[in-house]
């Protein structure tokens, strides 16, 4: 009879492995949880008396992220039934392109979604956040994710504006903190003494996970994402075990988790096997999203297409600018486009390099005296040709 039954799937609930889903239990990290609801009980307690910042750091996968969003679910619960109006909101800089304007744009756009997309500068926009929060008598708790993106960007610049716009409203009551995550510390000295400083105050720090920590973790996961014994507990390890490998990323566990039970379901395997997680790891670790690419410029787009097909057709691990420069003449001409000047590719270049696409580095030696080496980190140059071309051949056909 058995044997008449359709293959059952691995997974009882696929979207809980997904990287927006919000866990009710962060195992190991209950303390930093728990620090975090101290340093904003004031939020609760007697909100508009003060405002806080806090920096979360910590190694990629760390949690940092998923920690901001479970305090935020679980502040803005308490506050709605005690009748403040707190409002969490978490802002991806990178995905703003470290731009201060987009990032209080979207910021904005939380609390009148209708707000115009351009036309305003960012104090313009500052200004009119603030008199919303007057207007709603709401208090704000912004996360700013990705931190890296704005200081690359902008310097101690928008983090100052953002620092002093509250400080210029000294009076009661005070209304917006800051949440800043930042993976690397070092950003910091990139910034002047007196934004540091109030930085420094409140910092929590995620240390990477160990391998058993590692496999807390996963193994909760696995209870809420996959069928009861889909999982054995040798597979559970041996995924904790690659992940630990990898500095402790429970994002990278997570993922594989997620395709090892495909490579189960593909194979109608009744459980997800070591074998499976094998299959999953030599898989290329996708880190650019689509959307990424497909909210570039079509100039940036145009760039990165020749980039991509240099390394296609090429075994060097580097290109110069020079290069780049040249095979991106050669997409335009394809493409019916005129060349962009110099100058400009200059800032594609900067752009790639922010959204984490493409490597630069200068290289001093040879003969060519300085030069910027630009080389594809994390992508196959292929997959991303391929990508690149549906998404220009279709703008050709829209237009
Ligand atoms: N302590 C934890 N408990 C449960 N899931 C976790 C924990 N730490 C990280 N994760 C999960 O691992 C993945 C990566 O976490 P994330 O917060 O995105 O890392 P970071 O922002 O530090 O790069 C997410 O899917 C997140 O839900
Ligand atoms: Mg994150």
């Amino acid at each position: 009879m058995l044997t008449m039954l359709r293959h059952l799937s691995v997974f009882k609930n696929e979207g809980r492995l997904d990287i927006n889903y919000t866990p009710s239990r962060l195992p190991h990290r209950e303390f930093q949880r728990n620090l975090l609801t101290q340093f904003f009980r004031f939020a609760i307690e007697n909100p508009g008396a003060m405002t806080q910042r806090v920096l979360i750091t910590g190694n990629v996968g760390a949690g940092k992220t998923v920690l901001a969003h479970h305090f935020g679910l679980e502040i803005s619960k308490e506050a709605k039934e005690r009748g403040i109006n707190l409002n969490y909101v978490h802002i991806n800089c990178r995905q703003c392109r470290g731009n201060l304007f987009m990032i209080l744009q979207q910021t904005v756009l939380h609390f009148h979604p209708h707000f115009p997309k351009r036309g305003y500068s960012a104090e313009e926009t500052l200004q009119m956040l603030m008199q919303i929060l007057d207007q709603q008598n709401a208090y704000l708790i912004l996360v700013l994710d990705e931190l890296e993106a704005l200081i690359e960007a902008g310097g101690s610049e928008p983090l100052y504006k953002l620092t002093r716009i509250q400080e210029s409203h000294l009076k009661e009551p005070q209304r917006v903190s800051l949440i800043c995550i930042l993976r690397e510390l070092k950003y910091l000295n990139m910034l002047d003494p007196s934004a540091r400083s109030t930085l420094q105050r409140n910092i929590i720090k995620l240390e990477d996970y160990s391998t058993s920590q590692l496999q807390d973790i996963i193994k909760t996961r696995v209870n809420l994402a996959f069928r009861n014994e889909a999982v054995s507990p040798s597979t559970i390890q041996f995924i904790s075990e690659l992940a630990s490998a990898k500095n402790g990323d429970a994002r990278y566990g997570i993922e594989l988790l997620w395709r090892a039970g495909k490579y189960a379901d593909a194979l109608e395997l009744p459980e997800v096997s070591p074998e499976c997680v094998r299959k999953a790891s030599t898989d290329v670790y996708p880190v650019i999203q689509k959307e990424t690419v497909t909210s570039l410029g079509l100039h940036a787009k145009l760039l990165l297409l020749g980039i991509a097909r240099f390394f296609k057709h090429s075994e060097a691990a580097y290109l110069s600018m020079g290069e780049a420069e040249q095979a991106y003449n050669i997409a335009c001409e394809e493409y019916d486009e005129n060349k962009r000047g110099h100058t400009q590719l200059w800032k594609y270049v900067k752009r790639l390099s922010a959204l984490g696409i493409i490597n630069t580095e200068i290289s001093t030696t040879g003969q060519r005296g300085k030069t910027t080496l630009i080389s594809l980190p994390s992508v196959s140059a292929s997959d991303l040709e391929q990508e690149l071309s549906e998404v220009l051949s279709r703008r050709k056909e829209e237009a």
